[in-house]
């Protein structure tokens, strides 16, 4: 068991009070799939959930380690939570996530005040952890029916609970060992491996019933995955998904440029219900820095197969992933990323300044390039890609977009907000017939670098 302390168990077994969790997501969506699953199982022995720490039994935060950034904000939210601990000795503080794997050493040093750990291969002994905790194993199934508790900063909910079952999303694999030379993910979550498509297909059933609009196939390499017993590949995984009966929307995350190919393009090209975008990390253009990255391809393949793909999948978002400041760029390799995304390669990209993680081959490759000069590449490609975003953004108005909604605008409660099939925001009017209405047709008025502003059709 991960578990670094247990102290007194929970004054739980024979209270007809079930002990009421608290779970906070930082990180990917692999980590929102987690803490669902986890809140399921906390679910499924009785566990009530709570958006306040203060009156949680449990509290859990599953944690990201992606960059020093995600680390930061995980203990800086640790210890706003000591207080509680120290309030209420009783209440149990479990850390889930990369961090806790990548920390598990020094955890208990930085933040004593944590009962356990569960890095992300050890959700099995979830269960057994809760039972020593005082939770009973062997309640028989609630009757209030699950549905996945939402906490601020949680990446997958940027919605409203109502609207949250529209959207799920489905893991295909598990881990990855591609071991990019900056990152953590092999470390946090393993090798690879691929989910039994059976498996797959019922739970993609499973979220429909339960009212899902769109499936999300999610995977740090979902093209490299593979089902062994009967050689089905990503492409023929997502012809048998996309054939599922009542899916409308269907995409996936991530794929990787090494593994990512004409069979699969020609997969998308045949499914009327796949969402037109997708998201193909680069990293950058320079081959000295993607080999000094171990990924496994020149910008010359990548090019090359973003051409097939846009020949054969026009009007797609193709989106991507950049890492600036990488040990060993110089201005010139930097300027290569500069140019490719200044031509209008991606309709959108994250940007991230390189941030080494210990254990990694990176975090000590040199010369590493200073913070400050990490920060203007930064901002350069930022400013540039937001010029080309927009215009991407610009180029829908006057057309009539379907959307998927998300809730009530966070910045004006008197819009709605949703996504386009390119997953483009778009804000409309908030009104009787839209409050309620899981898909709503707009017309776009405005295009702005972070969306669109429309009326309803
Ligand atoms: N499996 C996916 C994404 C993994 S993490 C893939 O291979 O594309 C998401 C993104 O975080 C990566 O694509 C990369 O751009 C960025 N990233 C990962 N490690 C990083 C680090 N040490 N510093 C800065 N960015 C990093
Ligand atoms: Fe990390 Fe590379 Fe794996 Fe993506 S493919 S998770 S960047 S090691
Ligand atoms: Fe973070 Fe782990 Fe995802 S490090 S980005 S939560 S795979």
């Amino acid at each position: 068991m991960n578990v670094v302390r247990q102290g007194s168990p929970l004054p739980a077994p024979n209270h007809p009070q079930m002990p009421a969790v608290y779970l906070q997501t930082f990180g990917c969506q692999m980590n929102v799939a987690d803490s669902n699953g986890l809140a399921h199982q906390a679910w499924s022995m009785g566990c009530t959930f709570t958006k306040e720490p203060d009156a949680a039994d449990i509290i859990i935060v599953n944690t990201c380690a992606i960059r020093e950034k995600a680390e930061t904000r995980v203990y800086g939210r640790l210890g706003q939570l000591k207080p509680i601990k120290e309030r209420r000795p009783d209440v149990k503080l479990l850390v889930a996530g990369c961090l806790a794997e990548k920390d598990r050493q020094i955890m208990q040093k930085k933040a004593p005040h944590v009962d356990a750990l569960l890095g992300p291969r050890d959700y099995k002994q979830f269960k057994a952890l809760l039972g020593s905790w005082g939770v009973p194993t062997d309640a028989p199934p609630p009757e209030t029916p699950f549905v996945m508790p939402s906490a601020e900063d949680d990446p997958g909910q940027d919605g409203a609970l109502e609207f949250a079952h529209l959207r799920a999303l489905v893991n295909i694999t598990r881990g990855c060992e591609k071991f990019c030379t900056y990152c953590i993910v092999p470390y946090t979550r393993g090798p690879l491996e691929s989910i039994d498509p059976d498996e797959i297909e019922s739970q993609v059933r499973r979220e429909l019933r339960a009212g899902a609009k769109e499936i999300t196939l999610l995977g740090q390499n979902v093209n490299s995955y593979l089902w062994q017993p009967t050689g089905l590949d990503f492409a023929g995984l997502l012809l048998r998904i996309g054939a599922i009966e009542g899916l409308e929307r269907l995409t996936f995350l991530t794929s990787h440029p090494k593994d990512f190919g004409p069979k699969v393009v020609d997969a998308l090209a045949r499914l009327p219900n796949v969402q037109p975008r997708l998201h193909l990390p680069v990293q950058c253009a320079s081959n000295s820095v993607l080999n000094a990255m171990a990924r496994l391809y020149t910008i010359e393949e990548y090019l090359d197969k973003i051409a097939y793909f846009r020949e054969h999948l026009p009007r797609w978002a193709l989106t991507t992933d950049l890492i600036v400041g990488y040990p060993t760029e110089t201005e010139d390799d930097f300027l290569k990323t500069l140019a490719l995304v200044q031509r209008g390669t991606f309709e959108s990209a994250f940007i991230f300044a390189f941030s080494p993680r210990a254990g990694t081959p990176a975090a000590t490759m040199q010369p590493q390039v200073p913070p400050e000069e990490k920060i203007r590449r930064l901002q350069a490609v930022n400013a540039a890609q937001n010029e080309v975003t927009r215009r991407f953004n610009e180029s829908f108005i006057g057309e009539r977009v379907r959307v998927l909604a998300q809730g009530p605008s966070k910045k004006d409660p008197a819009k709605m907000a949703g996504k386009t099939g390119h997953n483009t925001t778009v804000v409309y009017p908030r009104d009787d017939r839209t409050k309620f209405a899981p898909t709503t047709d707009v017309l776009v008025e405005q295009a702005f670098n972070w969306g669109l502003a429309g009326s309803v059709v």
